[in-house]
């Protein structure tokens, strides 16, 4: 049985006071598609009078840690509760082209509850013409309960169904979820479910939630991937020494924290001159040189190309040549071939292209006990000729790695032009090769 927007016959919050952020419609976030499309109707908000909805939304977060970080498809965590609060199931996604979170956790349910053979399947599900329906099972004990997630359930069918026709087709009366889909094909799911009697909630730990997949929601966002630029230098600035030498600059909890970092990204990306200085192999690597399980694809950009007999033409995926440095139409190409994280591990020229352009999301800095001095400073050029002018950074973090010192940070406020889906009409870069590279769902 479904429950009307506007009601509380089935909550397990009862009355309480109006908690910040969260409506009926699910509109949590400003620039979120969905929350414009969403129907007006206001729905009391319970979360903040009851602890089981943002203690499931954190057990939630923590489930969706467990799917990759990688490929098109964002890190999601589901909790089902019964009215009473009670533990149905859990969920979470594990990586394009398998279930949705909340499929996963209705899946999970229907195995601890079988459903009786007259209780209608998959067919049942409300699938719009022409798409492809939802495979989730529809378990008798999903009847009137809670469906607590970190992102707006989809609306749309790719490799699966819709989350939303699931939800609904499996009589889920409320829905809790973090931050809102800002997908312009997936997005809309809330105004979905409060049109078909589903009570829906949008915030509930929505900053917890955007920064533990700030990646995809920037990647989705802006058009092309999240942007994190390294670089390892001495404390006062050099990147390598005068001869060009920058292996190694940091010690070894360093460099395992940067193959780490290589490894959840979607693309380790360099400039030609790296790659003709170092010759570097852009694998992931673990603490004896072994090759972590998952490869990011190798991106090389610079009009001087790869050259015969480098070490990356033996990487595990064919590596991605861009002959240009046109620095936007790389990016959109590789967003265009599901990539929504990469990785630069260039030099000092490539870093402070991006940077310039306003291309960076996300700075990982290594800093070593040590002097080098000279000319090799670990950026270039970023046009900036007064202090006024400085890029502002905000600080995230900072660590003792062994003897070496990381600092997290990102831009302050935007840098650049605006990248948004809109504003981008790149013509393709092309490639020599084809990376095996995941799309959307
Ligand atoms: N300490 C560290 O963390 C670290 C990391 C990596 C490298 N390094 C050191 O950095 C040095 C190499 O520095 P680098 O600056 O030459 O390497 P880089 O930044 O990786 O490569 C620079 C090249 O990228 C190409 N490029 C692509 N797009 C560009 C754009 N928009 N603007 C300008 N150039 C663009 C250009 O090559 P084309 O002429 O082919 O177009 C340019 O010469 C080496 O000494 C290496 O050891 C240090």
């Amino acid at each position: 049985m479904t429950t009307a927007p506007g009601t509380n016959s089935s909550s397990l919050l009862g009355s309480a006071p109006a908690a910040p952020r969260i409506d009926s419609t699910g509109a949590s976030a400003p620039t979120a598609p969905s929350a414009a499309n969403a129907p007006s109707a206001p729905t009391p908000p319970h979360a903040a009078s009851s602890p089981a909805i943002p203690a499931a939304m954190r057990r939630a977060i923590e489930l969706s840690y467990r799917g990759p970080t990688w490929g098109g498809n964002p890190q999601v965590g589901c909790v089902l509760l019964s009215p009473d609060g009670t533990t149905l199931a859990e969920g979470w996604h594990r990586g394009a082209g398998t279930a949705h979170a909340e499929v996963d956790a209705l899946t999970n349910l229907a195995a601890l509850t079988p459903t009786p053979p007259a209780a209608p399947a998959s067919p049942a599900i409300l699938t719009p013409a022409g798409q492809t329906p939802s495979t989730a099972p529809t378990p008798q004990a999903a009847r009137g309960a809670i469906a607590v997630v970190t992102l707006e359930p989809c609306n749309h069918t790719g490799r699966t169904g819709p989350c939303t026709q699931a939800l609904i087709a499996a009589g889920i009366t409320e829905v809790y979820f973090a931050v809102a889909d800002p997908g312009g094909r997936s997005g809309g799911g809330a105004a979905t479910l409060a049109a078909a009697g589903v009570k829906v909630h949008g915030g509930i730990l929505a900053d917890e939630v955007e920064q533990s997949i700030r990646p995809w929601l920037t990647a989705t966002r802006t058009g092309r991937p999240y942007v994190t630029v390294k670089w390892a230098s001495s404390l006062d600035g050099r990147a390598a020494a005068a001869d060009g030498s920058s292996q190694w600059v940091t010690g070894p909890d360093a460099r395992a924290d940067v193959h780490l970092r290589r490894t959840a990204a979607d693309a380790i990306v360099v400039g030609t001159g790296t790659l003709t200085a170092d010759n570097p192999s852009l694998t992931a690597r673990g603490d004896g040189g072994e090759l972590l399980p998952h490869q990011p694809v190798a991106v090389v950009i610079g009009e001087r190309g790869i050259h015969a007999g480098a070490a990356v033409l033996r990487h595990p995926h064919p590596p991605l040549e861009y002959r240009t440095r046109d620095l936007e139409q790389v990016l959109a190409d590789l967003f265009e071939r599901g990539m929504r994280s990469v990785f630069v591990d260039g030099g000092p020229t490539l870093a402070s292209a991006l940077l310039a352009a306003g291309l960076v999301d996300e700075l990982v800095i290594y800093l070593a006990p040590m002097l080098l001095g000279g000319p090799r400073t670990a950026l270039t050029d970023l046009g900036i000729t007064s202090i006024a002018d400085a890029r502002l950074l905000e600080l995230e973090s900072v660590d003792l790695l062994g003897p070496d010192i990381r600092l997290v940070a990102h831009p302050r406020s935007p840098t650049g032009p605006p990248h948004t889906l809109e504003a981008q009409t790149p013509a393709p870069a092309s490639p020599k090769e084809t990376p095996d590279v995941h799309r959307n769902h």
